[in-house]
């Protein structure tokens, strides 16, 4: 699919387009040229991203942020130009104790901002928790919990002293199901992680921590993220992958989620390694000035990706507003801003009401979520060591004092994560009553994935192997386990205090013994198998980060079929990053059951317990299809670099997951959204509602000029710059605002394109602070884009019914028809968990359709439009179960 706004920016763009310095440019320029010409043999014109100029300011009256404008400019109008430096730029990979710190502001009193990982708990630490993972937290499409979990992470940050807690993850979106991070997100649908990453940032930021909605944007797969990553792993390639996506896509699919972020009042995002159309994601214009701060009108900072910063001047007025975790690469002792963007104010190149915006967004971010200067949590952990006593700055070893306060952060929440994870075990077939369990007579659980890793929990770094049951999975998306209930020792206590008999073999490659004891007189089987997958910088197995196929690992359909040959009640359950392919096995009558565990977090064992005896009955649904083969989802990460810039062209549009298998007319082995319970429920009554409500108004006018928030001028005398000898000592490595020599801002900055015109490589209107017009799809108060997008035309209604024999939860979906030949048949556009219903009680479903949920983007009025074609609402319990169904006035 190629759009209109490609073929038309290819050539406009040339001369527009403000990548780093002149070489930089220049280098894009050849490049651009050389993909045209090798893409034209193939037809195909290399995708451009368009400039959009200038970066927009914040906007005092925008809605939930206006105490914290206030206090922000009270704040920043009383900083100099070096402290405002301080607050953009990280001080260095490991200079301090989080994995990402800002400098401080000690005459004011602020001390240094901590970024931590991840988004499962507080990474690189000790006595935290462990939570379920957001793709299987999703699986509950239960909003309380989603909530319930964001706070108590958010507790968890909190008590260690963290300011923003990176996390949660609307990118990857799960473009492709092998991608390595799709575990890590919540679903390949943006209506599900759109309202997961919304109440997850809600309870995150009530919990008085700010969230980072990550990675922004395209960042669905991990070959190819990082030069130097690839390169390690024998690729040659010179530039990160380019996810090339149409502004159609862009905005129905993977902006989506982001959209529902902002409106949920998140403060951070984190742009990607990834370029976006050619052009990195860190300093794209099109993706921060244009989409994320101009039409979904972001009032908070955007932070880089750890090294996924590559220029000074450009990538600032790209509406980057935070380099992480400062250095160009790790331990350079160089940065592209600190030292750079102090000389950019001075020299003029960069206007001073850019930098004032920057630190008016990190810090407005800082009050949003209550912070007052002076009263942060002191950090009491270092993310480096977990001895009680190092150096405070790791990378120079120098300042050696406490620096593990061991902090016990966790206080009930392990009761919490064995609920979030049992309601997210997705029941996918029950025969035969096979569950729940009922004290059987003899249960024998097989497996490497129902044991503990020899190593311990924690045994491989960032989770980095697949030994034992897997609970997490790898990369700086992952904590340490506090503990780990293994399925093993959880089943166990349960048969010991049952009178069960109970025996394990906690390998796979025990034929003989496990033949022998499955084989036995009525025997239950349990069998538990995984498939992993994680961030590119670990390769586990051959997996680089994404996985290589979507089979289980370690001949485990080898395993479930010799258990199931022998055994006429065998129960599977699978532990994994997303779908696996079970053709070879699941339609055995021997196999009476099949659960998807999905990553659980700590408490596996008593989780998976709960569900298998029924003191939960499973209502959790898969927040992704399961097809019979790679080649069904019609999508796949690109293993082999198919040029220096890799290119990944997203050429389905918004035919991801159950989209393509709907278009196609695949009948997929689970589809999205489906999920069993030990009842059975029906569906009746669907009653719709116009809700009367004014016609769409696109946004139009101007918006202020960019405010002067500070009281005075910067200096130009670079001598007022020089790093204070007489009050700091320097530490090795470590990035500060301060010039190292007054001598010329070329040898301060040590660039050597330094000081060539700005009007050379700087893009049209890039330092224009004058009034703005409004995007008309942005709004002038409300953020996440016009708010008449919100607004709710209709009312949907619909009975469930517990048909059957024992109380349970029941998650009714919504689904519409956008009607037009390019729509997919039907699209996720609401839901929800209604709990405990009893046998022969009746629940009522209710759901609204906003605007935007009956829109498509067109990409010619740049807005959301809602088409004349004929829509189709639909009620039911699955993608493709929809039972009830009534068409549109
Ligand atoms: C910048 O931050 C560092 C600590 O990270 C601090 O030592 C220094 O005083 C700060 N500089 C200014 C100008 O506030
Ligand atoms: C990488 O590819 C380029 C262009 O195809 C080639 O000139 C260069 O020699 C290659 N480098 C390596 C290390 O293979
Ligand atoms: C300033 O940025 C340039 C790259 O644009 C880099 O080469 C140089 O080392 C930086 N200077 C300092 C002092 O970090
Ligand atoms: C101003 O400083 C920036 C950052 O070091 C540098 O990139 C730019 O070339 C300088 N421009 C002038 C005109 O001196
Ligand atoms: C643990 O995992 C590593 C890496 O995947 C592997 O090399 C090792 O053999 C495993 N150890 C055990 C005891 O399974
Ligand atoms: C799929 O990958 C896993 C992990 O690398 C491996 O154990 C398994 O053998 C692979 N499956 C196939 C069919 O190649
Ligand atoms: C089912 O299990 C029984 C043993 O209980 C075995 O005889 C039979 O062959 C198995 N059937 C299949 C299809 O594997
Ligand atoms: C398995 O086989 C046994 C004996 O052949 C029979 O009693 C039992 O009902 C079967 N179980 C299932 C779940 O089919
Ligand atoms: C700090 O010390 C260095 C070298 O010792 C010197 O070159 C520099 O001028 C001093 N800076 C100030 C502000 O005194």
């Amino acid at each position: 699919m190629i759009e209109p706004i490609w073929l038309l920016a290819a050539a406009a763009t040339l001369s527009g387009v403000a990548n780093a310095n002149p070489a930089q440019f220049e280098h894009r320029a050849d490049k651009l040229e050389a993909h045209l010409q090798q893409r034209g043999d193939a037809g195909a014109p290399e995708a451009v991203s368009p400039p959009h100029y200038p970066s927009p300011w914040m906007n005092p009256n925008a809605d939930g942020w206006e105490a914290a404008y206030i206090q922000a400019k009270q704040f920043v109008s009383q900083m100099t130009l070096m402290e405002k430096v301080n607050l953009t730029t990280g001080v260095g990979w490991e200079g301090e104790q989080c994995v990402g710190q800002v400098g401080a502001v000690p005459r004011l009193g602020l001390t240094s901002m901590c970024m931590q990982d991840s988004p499962v708990g507080v990474r690189d630490t000790d006595f935290n928790s462990v939570f379920t993972s957001g793709q299987t937290a999703a699986a509950t499409f239960d909003r309380a919990l989603l909530y319930a979990r964001g706070l108590a992470m958010g507790q968890e940050h909190r008590g260690k002293g963290v300011t923003v807690q990176l996390g949660p993850v609307a990118g990857p979106l799960g473009r492709a199901p092998e991608g390595g991070r799709n575990w890590e997100g919540f679903a390949p649908d943006p209506v599900l992680t759109g309202i997961s990453i919304a109440e997850t940032i809600r309870g995150i930021q009530d919990a008085g921590v700010i969230a980072c909605a990550k990675h922004f944007i395209g960042n669905e797969q991990e070959h190819f993220r990082q030069v130097g990553e690839a390169q390690g792993y024998g690729y040659n390639i010179t530039q990160t992958l380019s996810s090339n996506i149409d502004d159609k896509t862009m905005h129905e699919m993977y902006l989506w989620p982001f959209a529902d972020a902002i409106r949920a009042g998140v403060g951070s995002v984190m742009c990607s390694y990834n370029q976006i159309n050619n052009s990195y994601a860190c300093q794209n214009s099109k993706m921060l000035n244009n989409l994320l701060k101009g039409e979904l009108g972001f009032q908070g900072f955007v932070m880089t990706d750890w090294q996924a910063h590559q220029s000074g001047v450009s990538s600032a007025l790209a509406g980057l507003d935070m380099s992480m975790p400062g250095d160009t690469v790790f331990n350079s002792g160089l940065s592209y801003w600190g030292p750079n963007l102090t000389l950019a104010v001075v020299n003029g190149t960069l206007p001073e009401w850019r930098l004032d915006d920057m630190a008016m967004r990190i810090m407005a971010a800082f009050f949003k979520v209550g912070n007052t200067v002076g009263s942060q949590v002191p950090i009491n952990f270092d993310s480096w060591t977990l001895d009680t006593y190092g150096p405070v700055h790791f990378a120079a070893g120098v300042g050696h004092q406490q620096i593990n306060h061991h902090v016990d952060v966790r206080a009930d929440h392990g009761t919490l994560i064995r609920e979030i994870a049992a309601k997210g075990t997705v029941l996918l077939k029950n025969t035969n009553n096979a569950l729940p369990l009922n004290k059987p007579k003899f249960l024998v659980v097989v497996g490497d994935d129902a044991g503990s890793n020899p190593d311990g929990p924690n045994g491989c770094s960032d989770r980095g192997c697949d030994n034992g049951t897997l609970a997490m999975a790898w990369g700086s998306g992952s904590a340490n386990f506090p503990y780990m209930v293994t399925p093993d020792a959880a089943l166990q206590a349960k048969a010991i205090s049952d009178g069960t008999v109970y025996q394990s073999i906690l390998a796979n490659n025990r034929p003989d013994t496990t033949e022998a004891l499955v084989s036995q007189d009525g025997v239950t089987a349990i069998v538990f198998v995984n498939a992993d997958s994680g961030e590119g910088y670990i390769n586990v197995a051959g997996n680089e980060g994404d996985r290589l196929n979507l089979t289980i690992w370690h001949e485990g359909d080898q395993l479930i079929k010799n258990v199931s040959s022998l055994c006429n009640n065998t129960i599977v359950v699978i532990h994994s990053t997303g779908p696996v392919i079970v053709d070879e096995w699941y339609d055995s009558p021997n196999v009476t059951a099949i659960l998807w565990a999905g990553i659980p977090g700590q408490e596996s064992g008593n989780s998976i317990v709960d569900v298998l005896y029924g003191a939960v009955n499973p209502a959790a649904r898969t927040p992704f299809t399961w097809g019979s083969s790679r080649e069904s989802y019609g999508t796949d990460v690109l293993y082999e670099p198919n040029s220096q810039t890799p290119q990944l062209d997203f050429t389905e549009g918004v035919f991801i997951d159950y989209r393509h298998f709907d278009k196609t007319n695949q009948t997929p082995r689970y589809e999205f959204g489906y999920g069993l319970s030990y009842t059975t429920f029906s569906y009746a009554n669907l009653n719709v509602q116009k809700v009367p409500v004014a016609p769409y108004t696109p946004n139009e006018g101007y918006t202020e000029p960019a405010p002067t928030i500070s009281t005075t001028n910067a200096s130009t005398n670079l001598a007022d710059y020089l790093f204070p000898n007489s009050t700091l000592s320097h530490v090795w490595q470590y990035i500060y605002p301060y010039l190292n020599t007054s001598s010329s801002g070329k040898e301060a900055s040590g660039d050597l394109h330094y000081g060539e015109p700005a009007d050379k490589y700087l893009p049209p209107n890039a330092t224009d602070g004058s009034a703005q017009p409004y995007l008309p799809a942005s709004d002038k108060i409300s953020p996440g884009g016009n708010a008449a997008l919100y607004d709710i035309l209709y009312t949907i209604t619909a009975d469930v019914t517990n048909t059957g024999p024992v109380t349970g939860d029941e998650v009714p979906q919504l689904y519409v028809s956008l009607g037009g030949p390019d729509d997919p048949p039907v699209v996720l556009r609401g839901f929800d968990r209604i709990h405990d219903l009893a046998p022969g009680q009746t629940g009522v479903f209710s759901a609204v359709l906003t605007r935007r949920d009956l829109s498509n983007w067109d990409t010619v009025k740049q807005d959301w439009v809602i088409s004349n074609y004929t829509k189709t609402v639909y009620v039911g319990s699955s993608s493709r179960k929809l039972s009830l169904k009534q068409t549109l006035a």
